[in-house]
């Protein structure tokens, strides 16, 4: 052996003896025994025993899969079923001394620490056996005197929800008397520690301070729920831990007894690290299915309720972003309800278009009259008929624009879970963070950084709307769960889910899409989605701007220059150019053109250089066209006219003009009333007409060969002196706004 080699031997067997050393003191140490009754698996419990393999700790689950007979626990008293079943599970454990024995609730509990911590704190306790502590004297309140006194930043009370102990003393207390099922197993503890002999006997102390047990009942704090709260959360790197800051503990057994579950249920999500400032969700992962390499017959099978509750806009895209999911098709059944007698069309055509490439389709039309809550729970009711492995519910507000979306959360192993939609530059989500006494709305701490992405990961929450994803194994127990006697059909149902005790999760680990805002819809136009720059700013946008717009922002682009002084710049995408055009054909108010002078539209009743055309006015749309110029022109005009700057842009002759051969063809010289004038064309040269453009007479310079929705920009009057060129064929449209007049 090489002397190198030797080295290494040497570190090796150092560290296998360290090893070595450090494992027999472990097994020399007492160990601990986590023992929890459980009759049935839930989320709750699923997030127990995770967090005890976490760290370390071994749980035995008493009661599984048997009958609950110890009351409802969340509405009084009971418990006695616990001790009962204590009593036969522990057994095995009797006598021995080097054993703790450690019991705790589980649906309501998580573990922040490891046992060796545990350990060391429990051995400081001096005791035999520890009892978590809590505010409340319960379930007799009239014990309370009966307590030996604590400092007043200290918990008085005997909580069952938690103690640890020495085997043999556990086993007896558990003993020590008869206990029917219905009888209340707090009250049995509370019993023996009051009595001074049987306290002193197995040695029993309270965790006053929550050195190990925090009860959080009446103590959980957080900025804007309960500010007077002494228990919070508290991050250190890639640590979350909770704090009580009244005792100066960081207890380890953190148990959400009381009507606190929702909010438990939110500190857990990060609790065990669950999720910290420097790693983020680190358990987020886990769980995960892999589809990748799933053949696609062998996908599971989804029904998709496609909802249409209400008029929506941008259905088309809605409708656009569910077929374009990444997902075989086959594998898929469509149930759609549509309530909207407007969009019958749309997604009828949607649905015929797509008919042959879906499992199956189910379609319940607006003359249908089936209510919302009846095609929910229809919905519902067909999935379970088909023995679906999803659920995929998808009300028409939700834009998926991640077209991996489906893909992506069925792979999160979820059993029901939304991906986060918010309304783009709003804080409005499809999920709850709280919720207040009656059920409703309110703002949890994190709901904030959440929405805004500041925090990422898959967050438990009490509410969930709009988009979300039930894994088919509960679906069964959910029919009809739309219906509620005063609740919305969404409260109603996540009422439901959070009374089987499921969780519910929102997903922002990926930026699945958004949310449009169906409220103050028009509905009275022949294209509404046209409208929308308000409401659905965001939406509008992707529909109506052309996709090239911004590199014109480029200051190191070159911009087309045609003639002198004159820009030429993408702006809007056909969509917008098409609809602006059937809008104003629809309206059908031409002007009379060169035939008239007159013109009651404008304030002074004369036009000098009549058009034929139609005022953006005359179809609503000024305010919106405003808002266009301010948001989208006036960043070009800063860009071809560098130091001239009105904000907003003021123009009041918003038009659109229509040459033909028949009717008008051309416009003779004019000057623009306008220090810049833009002009966009709204059709094809050689394509919708032939001839046309425009001519610069000064410079001798025209632009024929104009490009639908792109804008030309030039200055009104003195050097721009200009002409519209014969219409030799077809029809030729412009959008024309004089600009700062
Ligand atoms: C899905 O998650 C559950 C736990 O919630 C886990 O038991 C199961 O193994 C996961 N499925 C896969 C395929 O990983
Ligand atoms: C945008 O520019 C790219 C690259 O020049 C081009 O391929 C694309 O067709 C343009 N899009 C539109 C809508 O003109
Ligand atoms: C413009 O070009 C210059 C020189 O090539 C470069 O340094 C600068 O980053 C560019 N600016 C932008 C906005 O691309
Ligand atoms: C203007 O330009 C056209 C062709 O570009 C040319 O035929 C014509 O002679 C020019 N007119 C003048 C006045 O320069």
């Amino acid at each position: 052996m090489s002397r190198e080699n030797m080295q290494t031997f040497f570190r090796l067997s150092m560290f296998g003896l360290v090893l070595f050393w450090f494992g027999t003191t472990v097994v020399s140490c007492t160990d601990i025994q986590v023992v929890t009754v459980a009759t049935h698996a839930n989320d709750g419990l699923r997030r127990y025993m995770k967090s005890a393999q976490k760290y370390g700790f071994d749980v035995k689950v008493l009661g599984f899969g048997q009958k609950w007979d110890g009351g409802d626990m969340e509405k009084g008293i009971g418990g006695g079923h616990k001790i009962n079943l204590m009593k036969e599970g522990i057994e095995e454990f009797a006598g021995r001394e080097d054993l703790l024995l450690m019991f705790t609730d589980s649906y309501d509990v998580v573990f922040t620490n490891t046992d060796e911590e545990l350990m060391k704190k429990f051995k400081k306790f001096d005791a035999r056996v520890v009892f978590s502590a809590e505010g409340f004297c319960w379930p007799r309140h009239e014990y309370a005197a009966r307590y030996p006194e604590v400092k007043a930043q200290e918990s008085r009370f005997l909580n069952s929800g938690g103690f640890i102990g020495y085997a043999k003393d556990i086993v007896e207390i558990v003993n020590h008397k008869v206990i029917g099922n219905q009888d209340d197993d707090q009250l049995y503890y509370t019993e023996i520690f009051l009595d001074k002999t049987l306290r002193e006997k197995w040695n029993i102390k309270l965790d006053t301070k929550s050195e190990i047990f925090q009860n959080l009942h009446g103590v959980l704090g957080g900025r804007e729920i309960r500010p007077s709260g002494n228990v919070d959360l508290k991050f250190v790197g890639s640590r979350s831990y909770l704090y009580n800051s009244k005792t100066g503990t960081t207890p380890i057994v953190i148990h959400g007894n009381g009507p606190i579950k929702v909010e438990f249920n939110r500190i857990a999500n990060y609790l065990g690290d669950g999720w910290t400032q420097s790693m983020g969700c680190q358990s987020c992962g886990q769980d995960f299915i892999i589809l990748r390499d799933v053949k696609p017959d062998d996908f599971p099978t989804v029904l998709i309720a496609l909802m249409i509750e209400q008029p929506t806009p941008f259905l088309n895209e809605f409708l656009g972003h569910i077929r374009d999911q990444i997902y075989p098709k086959q594998k898929i059944d469509l149930f759609v309800h549509n309530k909207v007698k407007l969009h019958d069309k749309t997604v009828s055509d949607f649905l015929e278009n797509v008919k042959d490439e879906y499992h199956s389709i189910n379609h319940l039309r607006a003359d249908d009259q089936v209510t919302e809550v009846q095609a929910r729970n229809w919905a519902l009711e067909e999935c379970a008929k088909r023995k679906c492995q999803y659920f995929f519910n998808v009300d028409s507000t939700s834009q998926l624009r991640h077209h991996g979306g489906l893909h992506i959360l069925i792979e999160t192993n979820r059993t029901v879970l939304a991906p986060m939609l918010t309304r783009p530059y709003k804080l409005w989500s499809n999920w709850w963070g709280n919720l207040n006494k009656n059920g409703f709305y309110a703002r949890s701490d994190d709901y904030m950084d959440i929405v805004q992405n500041t925090k990422m990961g898959l967050w438990n929450v009490p509410f969930i709307t709009g988009t979300y994803l039930v894994h088919g194994s509960l679906v069964p127990s959910l029919l009809g769960a739309y219906t509620h006697p005063d609740l919305d059909p969404d409260m109603a149902f996540c009422k439901v889910i959070r009374e089987k005790e499921t969780f519910m999760f929102v997903s922002n680990m990926f930026m699945y899409g958004h949310q449009t805002d169906p409220d103050n819809y028009e509905t009275t136009h022949k294209h509404n989605d046209l409208f929308e720059i308000f409401n659905n700013p965001w939406d509008w946008e992707l529909k109506y701007i052309n996709e090239n717009y911004s590199i014109s922002l480029d200051p190191n682009y070159t911009l087309p220059e045609p003639c002198p002084d004159v820009f030429w710049f993408p702006i809007v995408t056909d969509d917008f150019c098409d609809q602006l055009i059937s809008e104003m054909e629809n309206h059908g108010g031409w002007s009379g053109g060169r035939n008239s002078h007159k013109d009651d539209r404008l304030a002074t009743g004369y036009e000098n250089v009549p058009t034929v055309d139609i005022h953006m006015n005359q179809i609503g749309f000024e305010r919106h066209w405003l808002h266009f110029l301010k948001i989208y022109v006036s960043k070009l005009q800063q860009r071809a006219y560098e130091g001239y700057f009105h904000d907003p842009p003021h123009a009041i002759m918003n038009f659109v003009v229509r040459y033909r051969p028949e009717e008008q063809p051309f416009l003779r010289p004019h000057h623009d009333s306008s220090t810049f004038t833009i002009n966009v064309a709204l059709n094809t040269p050689n394509v919708d007409f032939e001839g046309g453009g425009c001519r610069f007479i000064r410079y001798n310079c025209s632009v024929q060969s104009t490009k639908k929705g792109w804008m030309l920009m030039h200055p009104g009057r003195l050097t721009h002196y200009h002409e519209g060129l014969h219409t030799t064929k077809g029809t030729r449209y412009i959008m024309v706004s004089f600009i700062d007049p």
